[in-house]
């Protein structure tokens, strides 16, 4: 599957002393302790400073990252305190790799590599390695540790890796440890932030904006960033276990990559495949059972208080209902239909007690064979469904079982939650606990030829490279909060921050297509968007397993569903023609292996005048286009409903005006004529 052109040119091995300040190097013009992007653009000095070993970022010469110290403390051996630099290797890489599934189809992998091969000479020397890869669109770096004499155990307490951000400027985050990310984006001042989780996107002036993430999360403790207080001096801050320490591991190891994307505007963060790139290649041999996809749910009628998850006279998933489900998705062109509530252990407060949960028994009135096979002949898949509230042992005893009897079935997509604020009633998801626990899932799930849509999950490094059976994920606040929360819902700035903060980490199953805002549950909460913006944002919010969230009837008559059930999932290619962080922002993707085109766009409260860009089209051909837009006076606080449609023949010369409602949308769908 790989298109390869690889380059590798290795060079420079020669022992250094730690005060050699610049070193000769065979590799283009930069000095040994620089490296550079392909495009020049971008450059990576490091160096020692009193023993303490430092790295910098400038772009076109221009300061980006400040003097940043480099450090892991471990109980039996301190890193970058005391340090040497033995060697210091350059190499360049290029290659072009495609996707299963994806925002785009290649995905162009190209760097320039610099290896700092270090001796610690504290009381406990220590070998170790930090290695740099500088993309034209950022950086990634990483420590490795490899094995040696006298240190095979490591218990790391800390990793004082920082970055220290030049300029102050505006950042949009979430506070660490605040249930698995599910929180409103706040911003601040750079200098101003508590703890926070990444990614951290920041802006410092028009032209500049970072994104500050990590890459292949494996076996170690997710990262989190705190600024010295008062600066612009950010440090990590590792998710610690119950018990204190951070990291508990053996040499050879590595750390994950910490990445900083660099950009000239919020839609080039979008289009940065640098977290990609930094994890390793797919090791799944036949990827075919990671099939992208629209599905249905018997799900939003539960958070509507209609239907229960627990067996009585309400429960939602009957064999009844869930045949009704799969002969609309038949109907419409649907893949799957999600089922919660199938199986035993939902009774009493379930989050609490989810070591109760059985993911081999059913409830008596939902037939899990008879579902199974009507949904085959009709063309149709049961998404699995699997919540362990946070009972991740339990989970783990059953899991084979689990996955086999769904196999056997037919199943290959199970969606999976952890709704409880502790693993196992002691660890953070996002500790190395966490880690290891979600990467058995996903494991587990591929030899079964099961693919994983994991909601409370650890915050995502871009491990559906590796495993395209990870196809999505929660880890933010998504459209379950428009039927539930108290606070009235998501606020209309939430989606237009979404892609460039919680996106940068990967696919988000956030579930827009609600058409029915009545609540008579919790009055007052809703989606504060119009209908229109809704299905703008199959397009804007990526993923590509995507669950319409309404109940089915509220599609019946409504002409605007036709894009909610045509919508693609997956593409060969994503353009941003406008992007204002927290306003407004247009995206376009071609449709996998097709002619087609979708946009969505949408705005925050304010109401957006917008002029669509047709450039990305090929010339000289002619398309026909289908606008969903908002209606007459559509407004998210008064008349959310009114959708105009309407079509226009365009060229790769047009320009469409788009008038964005308050709170509203526009959705797009593009043809070759
Ligand atoms: C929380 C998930 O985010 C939601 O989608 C699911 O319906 C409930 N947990 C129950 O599993
Ligand atoms: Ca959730």
């Amino acid at each position: 599957m790989k298109k390869l052109t690889t380059t590798l040119s290795i060079c420079l091995t020669a022992a250094l002393a730690a005060t050699t300040p610049l070193l000769q190097s065979c590799f283009k013009s930069s000095a040994a302790n620089r490296e550079v992007s392909p495009d020049g653009a971008l450059s990576v000095d490091v160096g020692v400073k009193d023993g303490r070993l430092f790295y910098t970022v400038a772009r076109k010469g221009e300061a980006v990252v400040d003097t940043s110290y480099l450090a892991i403390d471990a109980k039996e051996a301190k890193f970058g305190a005391n340090t040497r630099i033995k060697d210091i290797a350059h190499s360049s890489f290029d290659e072009t790799w495609t996707q299963p599934w994806g925002e785009e189809k290649d995905v162009r992998n190209n760097y320039n590599e610099m290896r700092l091969t270090l001796a610690e000479e504290s009381e406990t020397p220590a070998e170790f390695a930090v290695v740099f890869r500088i993309f034209d669109d950022g950086i990634g770096f990483r420590y490795e540790i490899p094995e040696q004499a006298n240190l095979g155990h490591l218990t790391i307490m800390d990793e004082n890796t920082e970055f220290a951000i030049a300029d102050d400027g505006v950042a949009w985050s979430i506070p660490w440890n605040h249930e698995y990310y599910e929180h409103l984006y706040g911003t601040s001042p750079i200098s101003r932030l508590d703890t926070v989780c990444s990614p951290l996107t920041m802006k410092i002036k028009d032209n500049l904006y970072l994104a500050i993430h990590e890459a292949n999360l494996t076996d170690y403790a997710s990262m989190n960033l705190t600024p010295q207080p008062g600066s612009t001096r950010l440090r990590t801050m590792l998710t610690p276990l119950s018990t204190g320490e951070k990291v508990i591991t053996t040499a050879p190891m590595q750390s994950p990559w910490r990445t900083v994307i660099i950009a000239d505007n919020p839609g080039d963060l979008m289009l940065s495949r640098l977290m990609l790139n930094l994890n390793e290649p797919c090791k799944i041999a036949d990827t075919s059972f990671c099939k992208p996809g629209r599905y249905i749910g018997i799900w939003w009628g539960m958070h509507m208080k209609d239907w229960t998850w627990e067996q009585g006279p309400k429960h939602g998933a009957t064999t009844e209902n869930t045949k009704r489900y799969i002969d609309f998705a038949a109907e419409n062109g649907y893949d799957g239909v999600l089922v919660e509530g199938w199986n035993l252990g939902w009774d009493g407060d379930w989050s609490a007690n989810g070591d109760k949960f059985s993911f081999t028994e059913a409830y008596p009135d939902f037939d899990l064979k008879e579902i199974t096979d009507y949904a085959r002949r009709k063309g149709v898949k049961l998404i699995g469904h699997h919540e362990t509230g946070g009972a991740a042992k339990n989970y783990e005893k059953q899991m084979e079982d689990a996955f086999a009897l769904y196999e056997n079935l037919g199943v290959n997509c199970v969606k999976t939650g952890y709704v409880n604020l502790l693993l196992d009633g002691k660890e953070l998801h996002g500790s190395q606990y966490g880690v290891r626990h979600y990467r058995k899932v996903i494991e587990d799930a591929a030899r079964h030829h099961i693919a994983i849509v994991n909601h409370e999950p650890v915050m995502p490094t871009g491990l559906q490279r590796t495993y395209p059976n990870l196809m999505s994920q929660e880890g933010m606040r998504g459209q379950e909060y428009d039927a539930w929360s108290p606070d009235g819902g998501n606020p209309p700035e939430h989606t237009c921050i979404l892609p460039f903060t919680r996106g940068l980490a990967g696919p988000m199953d956030f579930t827009p297509g609600t058409f029915n805002f009545t609540n008579k549950a919790v009055p007052g909460t809703r989606p504060n968007t119009t209908v229109a913006k809704q299905l703008a944002l199959a397009v804007v919010i990526y993923s590509p397993v995507v669950m319409s969230s309404d109940q089915i009837q509220n599609y019946n008559g409504r002409p605007e569903f036709e894009f909610l059930k045509t919508c693609p999932t997956n593409w060969d290619k994503t353009v941003i023609p406008e992007a204002k962080i927290g306003e407004y922002v247009t995206i376009a993707r071609k449709e996998r292996d097709a002619d087609n085109w979708y946009v969505g766009a949408i705005t925050n409260a304010s109401a957006h005048n917008s002029e669509l860009d047709c450039s990305f089209l090929p010339e000289g051909q002619k398309f026909k286009a289908k606008v969903f837009a908002d209606g007459e006076g559509a407004d998210y606080r008064t008349n959310p409903y009114p959708v105009a449609i309407y079509e226009q023949v365009i060229d790769s010369s047009s320009r469409i005006p788009l008038h964005l409602a308050p709170g509203g949308g526009a959705a797009l769908i593009i043809k070759k004529i």
